[in-house]
């Protein structure tokens, strides 16, 4: 992998030479082919899809199923598992308030962790309270790990639904989650997958997993804003209703009945976000052209050499130091993280702080808040070395941690 050709493809570099990205948790950076797929769009059809009786909206529209056939690849889905969203939040909310409000009951269970980010907890709390089933959580390990073991703990005749993530966003922990589909198969429960840290990082297959939904974003896979996915298994795509309604996803309105067009449509009420999945499917083939086992590896090596600097610095205390991806997490003793975040931002090294939208995670770690450094394949061993140096900076700066 010739990181110095990877890195010329991201205009944010050309602009920010000094620039330490260590945010791709929250954001990956987008590369020059996602922004000229998106602007290639606008100033070639630049119309609506679906609708017009004319050549440019037909050419939108093939641009546009093309997408969703990309994408779809991408995972190793069919064209009508893979609904568009406005990101993972929206698919993780969708499974909730269509499949979890519609088939729970009182005395049936959910199953969820402390390690979810509060897009994958909070909708299935809210389904909860409405339906009177009970939110369960899986006892996490010494490390904040979910083990197999912890799982089949909590898991009983009564799971109906497991709400899980594959790569904690603050912890980066991978999930045993083939392992944790297959048990609660056997128990009859669905397991709703937020994929938000896993698909833009491993080749995640939802043949392969087994999952039953898989809900990721566009943006955190060098795709633009404002586009998700929920890949949902067709028989219950199928049978689940929609939850908005209106333009382009109804098939026959009467005053008497309405009826709803075959899933992903019947899911995307209103004008689609044409532009963000035609990125988001360049987004796509751009990851595949680096390949999986070169971002793994350059995270890794990335990931050690941060753990293995930051250890050797007196009062920094780190919270996932055996992690398996990309996120380091932890905190400067004494010193709230938003305070270490400014003297980061000086060192021009981009982090994130705080309780990362997973505040189970943060109040299990006994903590207000983390600071979070996050690697992609695009970063350097020079990027790590200004994080240090920051780091080093902030202890100067605030006194001994
Ligand atoms: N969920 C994203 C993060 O972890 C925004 O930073």
């Amino acid at each position: 992998m010739d990181l110095g050709k990877i890195r010329a493809c991201f205009p944010v570099f050309r602009n920010e030479p000094n620039l330490a990205y260590l945010d791709s948790a929250a954001m990956a950076l987008k590369p020059d082919c996602v922004i000229n797929a998106v602007n290639d769009y606008y100033t070639k059809e630049g119309v609506n899809v679906h609708r017009g009786v004319y050549r440019l909206s037909y050419e939108a529209t093939d641009k546009y199923e093309q997408a969703r056939q990309t994408i779809a690849n991408f995972i190793n889905a069919k064209f009508e598992e893979t609904v568009f969203t406005r990101g993972a939040s929206a698919s993780l909310n969708l499974v909730a308030s269509s499949y979890g409000l519609n088939n729970l009951k009182p005395g049936d269970e959910v199953i969820t962790t402390e390690l979810e980010h509060h897009s994958s907890n909070m909708p299935w709390f809210n389904v909860c309270q409405k339906t009177g089933a009970t939110l369960k959580y899986v006892p996490l390990n010494e490390e904040g790990r979910i083990t197999v073991e912890a799982f089949k703990s909590v898991l009983t005749d009564k799971t109906k639904v497991v709400a899980i993530t594959y790569v904690s966003n603050v912890m980066g922990y991978i999930t045993p989650i083939k392992e944790i589909i297959k048990l609660a198969h056997e128990k009859g429960a669905i397991v709703s997958l937020d994929g938000a840290q896993a698909v833009p990082h491993m080749k995640v297959d939802v043949k392969d997993l087994d999952c039953d939904f898989l809900s990721f974003s566009g943006h955190k896979l060098c795709g633009p804003t404002g586009i998700g996915v929920l890949y949902g298994k067709l028989d219950l795509l199928e049978k689940m209703p929609p939850i908005e309604f209106g333009g382009d996803m109804a098939d026959t309105v009467t005053t008497k009945s309405q009826t709803y067009k075959a899933s992903p449509y019947k899911f995307e009420a209103g004008t689609p976000i044409i532009a963000g999945a035609i990125g988001l499917a360049r987004a796509c083939q751009f990851i595949e052209s680096i390949g999986f086992d070169n971002i793994i590896a350059q995270e890794n090596k990335l990931r050690k050499l941060a753990i293995s600097e930051l250890s050797k610095i007196d009062g920094v205390i780190i919270y996932n130091k055996t992690c398996e991806t990309g996120i380091v997490s932890f905190n400067l003793e004494g010193v709230h993280p938003h305070d270490a975040a400014s003297v980061f931002d000086n060192n021009d090294v981009c982090i994130r702080a705080g309780h990362h939208c997973a505040q189970l995670i943060t109040s299990w770690l006994k903590t207000i808040g983390t600071v979070r450094a996050s690697f992609y394949f695009y970063n350097t061993e020079e990027d790590v070395y200004k994080f240090i140096k920051a780091v080093k900076d902030a202890k100067e700066f605030f006194g001994s941690f």
